[in-house]
């Protein structure tokens, strides 16, 4: 299987983790393959990246339409920077609210996925 040598805390380390815990004291329910591993790696690939660089794309359009909210955005992320200096990482753009905000009203506007819900009220047209 592949390796990189550094460790980073992401989704491929959990699943190296899973991979060599196979068959050790503790993980003797572990039915983990390989494959299992490889086609956790497809799915997150395949459901994550047009979802994200379409959302990318409406978002970047949107905001070319509405330059005050991007001008908001633009100084919330260097206030927010500049109170932890310079850090930009999940915890830093978790305080960014204004632009989670502009992320949520875009996907509500440009859903990237679509989803009935199905119950008895639902037509389909
Ligand atoms: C704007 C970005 C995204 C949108 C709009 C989106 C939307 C969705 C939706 C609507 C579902 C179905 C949820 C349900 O059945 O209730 C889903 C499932 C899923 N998404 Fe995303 N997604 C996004 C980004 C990502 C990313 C970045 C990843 C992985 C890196 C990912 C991985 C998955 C996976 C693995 C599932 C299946 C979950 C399950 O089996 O329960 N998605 N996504």
């Amino acid at each position: 299987m592949y390796s990189r040598k550094e460790k980073r805390g992401d989704f491929i380390d959990r699943l190296k983790e899973l991979n060599d815990a196979r068959g050790k004291v503790g993980h003797e329910n572990n039915i983990l393959t390989e494959e299992m591993v490889m086609a956790q790696g497809i799915g997150f690939f395949i459901a994550g990246f047009e979802t994200s660089s379409n959302t990318m794309s409406t978002l970047s359009y949107n905001l070319a339409m509405n330059p005050d909210v991007q001008e908001k955005i633009y100084e919330e992320i260097v206030s927010v920077a500049e109170a932890n200096d310079g850090v930009i990482d999940h915890e830093t753009i978790g305080q960014m609210v204004y632009l989670e905000a502009a992320v949520d009203e875009n996907l509500r506007l440009c859903p990237p996925v679509t989803r009935y819900l199905l119950n008895e009220s639902f037509i389909f047209l």
